[in-house]
């Protein structure tokens, strides 16, 4: 008879140790993380002045987007640094002038493909035919990108389509097709160029902003799903620039240049190639348009203000949609 009560009591007992238990291992592992956060943040603060860049000469590096603008940028800053490069764009004529700069500028070797990144098909058979030319791609940077520029209701369901493809999904595909050989060498790099757009909305950016938020989602994600699954060899680099003088965004205008600048896309090549070779986890052009996302603290009419300050609801009204070399025609 004496027995249940006695197992009631041990059993308590277990339980009130068990939450103590838990108590305190909460408490030292918060210590813990408190300590490593102020280290982590020592550190980093230290290796601004010391930084290490990595070697990339000889590495395999494939940048999409790679006929115009920020791409060719991005492919002439890496072809100084001696890697070889694997130039995929829609645009054939321009791809070829890039892979000839690139020679030109050290490149160790330099392989052209056409690839529309709209077509998931064709971008694993591209991917495919580069594993078995060229070998495993070490570095991936998903460049390429399109801005239709148009209010929402006015954006035809193709351009916002076509928007999505290239924009976001053509980085799961290709992140799918070289991914796996970095996995299996716990080595490896993937990049993403988004943009400021993705940690703001913009007026007639409906479809790019949703595709940029989408894509830094994506390799944030990946990038966690790397760690947890132990892959601490497999880097990714997010960046996030402001505006940039090419034919992408011709017409747009900015009425505040010293908080939402419209930057130089030589300067832009040469930080994007700097934060690769520093692996950094974000790349925000310039550093401080990050402090955008502090937005979600204001009150709404402080965000509506500040919006309209930034000239965010006009930045758009002279955009021209230039029609592009190897692209489809744009509808108005
Ligand atoms: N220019 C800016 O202000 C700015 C700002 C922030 C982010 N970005 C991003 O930077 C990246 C590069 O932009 P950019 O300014 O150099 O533009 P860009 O138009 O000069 O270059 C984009 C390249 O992508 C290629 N491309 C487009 N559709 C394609 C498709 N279906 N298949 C294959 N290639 C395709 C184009 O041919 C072009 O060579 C884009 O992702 C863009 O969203 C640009």
């Amino acid at each position: 008879m004496l027995i249940l009560p006695v197992n009631y009591l041990i059993f308590k007992l277990e339980n009130r140790f068990n939450r103590v238990m838990l108590i305190i291992r909460s408490i030292l592992s918060t210590i813990e993380f408190l300590i490593l956060f102020c280290f982590y943040c020592l550190e980093a603060f230290i290796l601004m002045f010391f930084s290490h860049r990595k070697n990339i000469a000889g590495k395999i590096v494939l940048v999409t987007g790679s006929a115009n603008g920020i791409g060719r940028e991005i492919s002439i800053n890496l072809a100084r640094l001696g890697s070889i490069l694997i130039l995929w764009d829609i645009d054939e004529e321009g791809n070829s002038e890039t892979a000839e700069l690139a020679k030109a500028n050290g490149a160790l070797a330099v392989y052209t493909y056409k690839c529309d990144l709209r077509k998931r098909e064709e971008i694993y058979t591209v991917a495919e035919q580069v594993k078995s030319e060229v070998g495993d791609v070490e570095i991936l940077i998903n460049n390429a990108g399109v801005l239709k520029g148009k209010g929402f209701l006015d954006l035809p369901d193709s351009d916002m389509d076509e928007t999505l493809d290239v924009n976001t999904k053509a980085h799961f595909w290709t992140c799918k097709a070289f991914l796996p050989a970095m996995i299996a060498r716990n080595e490896g790099h993937l990049v993403s160029t988004a943009s400021i757009s993705a940690l703001a909305g913009t007026n007639k950016l409906t479809d790019a902003c949703a595709s940029k938020a989408a894509a830094f989602g994506f390799l944030e994600s990946l990038a966690f799903e790397m760690r947890a699954a132990g892959k601490k060899g497999i880097k990714t680099t997010i960046i996030c620039p402001s505006y940039v003088n090419t034919e992408l965004v011709r017409g747009v205008q900015t009425s505040r240049p010293l908080l939402l600048p419209i930057l130089d896309v030589v300067y832009v090549g040469k930080k994007i190639v700097d934060g690769i070779l520093k692996e950094k986890l974000y790349v925000l052009l310039p550093p401080y348009v990050g402090l955008i996302v502090l937005k979600i603290f204001f009150p709404k009419k402080v965000v509506f203000l500040l919006i309209e300050y930034l000239g965010i609801f006009n930045n758009l009204d002279d955009f021209r949609g230039e029609v592009r070399r190897g692209q489809p025609q744009r509808t108005k």
